[in-house]
């Protein structure tokens, strides 16, 4: 029997899951399946709306930012009745898999079709490098470039002023963007959720700057979520001879062109999650680990925790 998958992009958008649902649409067409685009994650699939794909369909969106099925968070489709009228809905064009592209409540989604009887494969689509199973997610070094570029820039003029700039990075409960971006900016401090936060402890480290008269200006960055970034760089001004300005980077980090890892990922992985699908595969999460691509049974994966990268964020502090 004829094949035919979905494909959809759900929670939050990231760069380069264009470029997957691409390789996802031509790596299918190319065996002879059929292939829909769901509109709007989950709700659209809910809501029946979903179109058929041709190769055209994808021409000229591997390189462009956001996602052009559109996404949503849809919390709703944790209830069996909104599942069932999903399964319904895929059940009258004849679709059996789906390929669905976002982070580890995308993946439950899955897992959840998958005990109905739809093929379900994952891919990890976040900035945020936050899934299970997976050493990049699509979209987190395009998010680390972005935050780069800015940071590069913030120098420039705290440099020119004396200031210390603390910058707020988005990673949800991940401290990667903010410890890759602290490695790649030269920081002084990088704060992120694993290591935890201690407004002492970054202003009597700023106060040691002071102290050996050396620093012209200082850079903080601070995963999102665990502090208010404005009252630290005030406390920062009235404790140290740095004078604090925040900046909150916010959704500016989740959008733009894929940079060519973002690409290239996206392009390996769709392109396996579809030959996973082909060999009777189900319930699986794409990933890549030491440079291969794999696949990780997706509960397998969620029980796993992310691991937070010690020795890296211990390299940091010997060269910050
Ligand atoms: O998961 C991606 C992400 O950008 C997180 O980094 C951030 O915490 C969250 O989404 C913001 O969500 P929203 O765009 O719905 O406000």
């Amino acid at each position: 029997m004829k094949r035919s998958i979905g494909i959809l992009t759900s929670g939050g958008d990231a760069p380069g899951m264009n470029s997957a649902i691409r390789a996802i649409a031509r790596s299918a067409l190319a065996r002879d399946f059929d292939v829909y685009g769901i509109y709007d994650g989950y709700l659209g699939l809910t809501e029946g709306n979903f179109y058929k794909m041709n190769k055209g369909s994808v021409s000229d969106i591997l390189f462009k930012g956001g996602t052009i099925l559109g996404t949503a968070r849809f919390p709703e489709f944790t209830e069996p009745e909104i599942q069932e009228k999903a399964v319904a809905q895929m059940k009258k064009v004849g679709m059996d898999s789906l390929v669905v592209i976002g982070g580890d409540g995308t993946y439950r989604g899955a897992g959840d079709l998958c005990k109905r009887g739809i093929s379900c494969i994952g891919i990890p689509g976040t900035i945020d490098n936050d899934c299970p199973g997976t050493d990049y997610t699509i979209g987190f070094h395009t998010a680390l470039n972005t935050i780069v570029e800015a940071v590069d820039k913030l120098r420039d003029t705290s440099a020119s002023h004396h200031r210390c700039s603390v910058v707020e990075v988005m990673g949800n409960h991940c401290g990667d963007l903010a410890l890759y971006s602290a490695i790649c900016c030269g920081a002084e401090i990088a704060v992120t959720p694993e290591v935890g936060f201690s407004a002492d402890e970054v202003i009597r480290r700023l106060q040691h700057f002071d102290a050996i008269k050396k620093h012209r200006h200082a850079l903080v960055i601070v995963s999102e979520k665990l502090t208010d970034v404005e009252k630290l760089a005030e406390d920062i001004s009235r404790a140290t001879s740095f004078s604090g300005r925040a900046t909150v980077l916010g959704h500016i980090q989740r959008g733009g062109s894929p940079v060519p890892y973002d690409r290239l990922l996206a392009s390996r992985m769709g392109d396996y999650a579809i030959e996973v699908l082909a060999n009777g595969g189900s319930n699986f999460c794409i990933g890549i680990k030491n440079d291969n691509i794999i696949a990780t049974p997706i509960a397998q994966a969620l029980i796993q925790p992310k691991d937070f990268d010690q020795e890296l964020y211990d390299m940091f502090e010997r060269l910050a």
